[in-house]
């Protein structure tokens, strides 16, 4: 089968296709033809090697968490699933990844794809829907009516963020620049604000819960913006933040300052399909690669302006 592999360390220059032998799953596991996958930025970071002090990464190595495809075996010990369904779900962060033409996954990291849901579609769905899912609904405590502000509003994660926002019922305020404005309206976003627009300061005490996908500024920078009893959340981790989260615990400030670190759970998975079968959440397509210019979705990414999901199709490829 084909497969994308990094031999080492490097850019997305170094991402190579190859042939290799298709995985063999075990008693709990499906094999997957994967139909298509999806970039996140951390599938770049990974194999650029600033992480590697956290995740070291072993060699050769196949990229990428997301994918959706149909199920081609099953395990002996799996009830659950049988040959032919579509299924979408997130690798945990351990193994072989997606991009490849097939892959063994446990049948518990997986969810069927509800009718209408493009492969393309569901592969967008599982790592950023699921980040943003679990900073609104497991870090955040969202609630109905609250105000919520999703910073990173026309990202991966941010346009997803918007969305379950709505469906939880939230006054939503989404962060973009001026191209995206009109998309995140769109995409059910109540209220919109410009961070290129010169005089753009964040409202004042304005929000229960502020998500922020981009954190490329200081704490400091979102938190007049916060309620007096009210969560910050983040996706990245960085000294500050943490230093942060200790002087506010110590403080006993009524301000949350928190991490969402994703987890792939089939329960969320469920629910995400749950939301996309009643037109809930929808997957905004930045660009559809084939998988011989894996290279420049992975480029494309990493350039941080994709305006949704940035999507490789597998089985295009054939030829
Ligand atoms: N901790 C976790 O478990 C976890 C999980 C998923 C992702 N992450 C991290 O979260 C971050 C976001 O992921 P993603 O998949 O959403 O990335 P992404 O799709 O690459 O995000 C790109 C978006 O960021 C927006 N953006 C860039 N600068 C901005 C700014 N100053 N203000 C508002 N929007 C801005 C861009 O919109 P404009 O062009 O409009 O600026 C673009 O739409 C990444 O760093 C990723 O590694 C962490």
């Amino acid at each position: 089968m084909k497969a994308i592999q990094f031999s080492a360390y490097g850019g997305p220059e170094k991402a190579s296709l190859v042939e290799c032998e298709p995985p063999i799953p075990t008693e709990r596991q499906l094999l997957i033809e994967v139909e298509a996958i999806s970039i996140n930025p951390i599938d770049w970071k990974l194999y650029g090697g600033g992480l590697r002090w956290i995740k070291p990464m072993r060699f050769p190595s196949t990229p990428c968490f997301d994918f959706a495809g149909v199920v081609k075996t099953v395990g002996s010990g799996v009830e659950t699933y049988k040959a032919g369904e579509r299924v979408f779900g997130m690798l945990p962060m351990n193994g072989f990844g997606a991009a490849a033409e097939s892959i063994a996954v446990d049948s518990d990291l997986v969810s069927r794809m509800p009718e209408g849901l493009s492969f393309a579609d569901a592969a967008g769905i599982p790592l950023a829907g699921m980040t943003a899912l679990q900073a609104l609904r497991d870090q955040g405590k969202l609630q109905a009516n609250q105000r919520l502000l999703v910073i990173g509003a026309a990202g991966g994660v941010g346009h997803y963020a918007i969305q379950i926002g709505k469906a939880l019922k939230a006054h939503v305020t989404g962060v973009c620049s001026t191209r995206n404005i009109d998309r995140v309206r769109e995409l059910g976003a109540d209220e919109v604000l410009d961070y290129t627009d010169p005089g753009f300061t964040p409202p004042a005490e304005a929000f229960d819960l502020i998500f922020d996908a981009v954190a490329n500024k200081a704490l400091t920078y979102w938190q007049p913006a916060l309620k007096s009893q009210a969560t910050y959340v983040s996706t990245l981790p960085s000294p500050a933040l943490i230093l942060d989260t200790m002087v506010r615990t110590l403080l006993m400030s009524r301000q949350r300052v928190k991490l969402v670190m994703v987890k792939p759970r089939r329960k969320d998975l469920d629910y995400l399909a749950g939301l996309a079968h009643q037109g809930q959440l929808k997957t905004l397509i930045d660009q559809v690669y084939p998988l011989s210019e894996f290279g420049a979705a992975l480029e494309k990414s990493k350039q941080g302006r994709a305006q949704g999901k940035i999507i490789v199709a597998i089985k295009a490829d054939h030829s």
